[in-house]
């Protein structure tokens, strides 16, 4: 055991005065989304320990593994107290996302899962990510491709299309050849959802097609954002056309949906309405990595004092994760205190606040806890 690991490990569930909650009962499982710079092992760890029921590495370049580029090969880093553990990559060309995967495969995650989701213009931009749902084909050959290289299961996560003309249902809304083959699989364009192949007039949903083509090519799980590319982060994630896919009679895999699932009473409405097997959650794990157990009905920290220990196991973990470097860690840390809700809507907080995003030693940023539990916790 490593000393993320250990740090994580050492508290179960009883050890740390952590209360028994009411019962909810989900649908289906829960899954930290992969977030760049965010979903280290150490913050893994975290929400596994409360509750997550699969976690997700970010997004990792392929052409980087390939090329050995240690500051990429380090994120492959899993435990296997974190299982099952997807690790995810991108990249622009079959070749070397096959490679990448085999490289992966090495490091025996539980799931590869290919992003066919990133928007930003570093990404996308450069024909991966959300870039490839611009060319399809593409896409398709890149999934194949890594199907094809590796025996570990392979996922993958995507948007709802480009923008907002592939929200609409149109003929052959992937673009596809009238007889498209991908790496030996030959579909006469039969993507479509009632099983009307290729049939001229028949308008059926880009993510709905999409899905099936995705699944021809073998892969186990797709998870849905429900954006599009254009709409990056913006405006509301709409889970009717998640829930189109879920209901498609020709989907046999399982389905996981994504975005803006931030309560445990959501988290039940989007299993209950829109019948997918998984959520996914992404930015609401922020300073919450208990979030999941919420959810579930099972223990998790009640009051300020419970949680901001789980905070302080962070950074502390975060900081082992960084190398041992405080300053690094404190930094990278950040991000969780800006946005935990342990520290949302306390009245006169503004000051107390800056100092504790300004704190670079662990002396520092635990005072400032605690002073906040003292002053703002009952
Ligand atoms: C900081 C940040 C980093 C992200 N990095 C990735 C990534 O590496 N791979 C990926 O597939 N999605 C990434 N995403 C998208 C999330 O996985 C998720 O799809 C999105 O945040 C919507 O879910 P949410 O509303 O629950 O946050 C990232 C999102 C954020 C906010």
């Amino acid at each position: 055991m490593n000393e993320v690991n250990g740090l994580i490990a050492q508290r179960a569930f009883s050890d740390s005065g952590l209360t028994a909650q009411r019962s909810g009962c989900l649908a289906g499982s829960l899954y930290l989304a992969p977030m760049e710079d965010v979903t280290d092992p150490a913050f893994r760890m975290l929400c596994k320990r409360y509750g997550a029921d699969r976690v997700y590495t970010e997004f990792v370049n392929a052409d980087a593994l390939v090329r050995d580029i240690a500051s990429t090969t380090r994120k492959l880093t899993i435990h296997d107290e974190e299982r099952p553990v997807a690790i995810q990559i991108y990249g622009r060309e079959p070749e070397s996302m096959a490679d990448a995967a085999r490289i992966v495969e090495q490091a025996k995650p539980d799931f590869i899962d290919i992003n066919f989701g990133c928007p930003v213009k570093k990404v996308a931009g450069k024909g991966a990510g959300a870039g490839l749902l611009k060319d399809v084909p593409k896409m398709l050959e890149i999934t194949r491709a890594v199907v094809n290289a590796v025996h570990t299961p392979v996922t993958c996560k995507t948007r709802l299309g480009w923008d907002e003309n592939d929200l609409i249902p149109r003929e052959n809304p992937l673009g596809l050849q009238k007889s498209y083959s991908v790496s030996g699989l030959t579909a006469e364009r039969s993507y479509s959802a009632n099983g009307l192949t290729g049939e001229a007039g028949h308008k059926s949903t880009f993510i709905v097609d999409l899905s099936l083509a995705l699944q021809d090519c073998g892969i186990q799980e797709l998870a849905i954002h429900g954006r599009t590319r254009s709409q990056m982060y913006r405006g509301e994630a709409d889970w009717t056309l998640i829930g189109e896919v879920k209901n498609c009679p020709r989907i046999r895999i399982p389905i996981i949906g994504n975005g803006d699932v931030t309560t445990p009473e959501r988290a039940k409405e989007c299993f209950e309405r829109y019948g997918v097997d998984a959520i996914m959650i992404g930015r609401a794990t922020f300073g919450c990595p208990w979030l999941f157990a919420e959810m579930k009905g099972l223990p998790a920290p009640q009051s300020m004092a419970e949680k901001v220990a789980v905070l302080k196991e962070h950074v502390l973990a975060a900081i082992q994760w960084c190398g041992g470097d405080e300053r690094k860690g404190i930094v990278h840390s950040r991000r969780h205190f800006a946005a935990s809700p342990v520290f949302k809507g306390l009245a006169d907080f503004r000051q107390t606040r800056i100092a504790l995003l300004r704190a670079e030693t662990t002396e520092e940023v635990f005072a400032i806890m605690d002073e906040i539990v003292e002053k703002w916790g009952q």
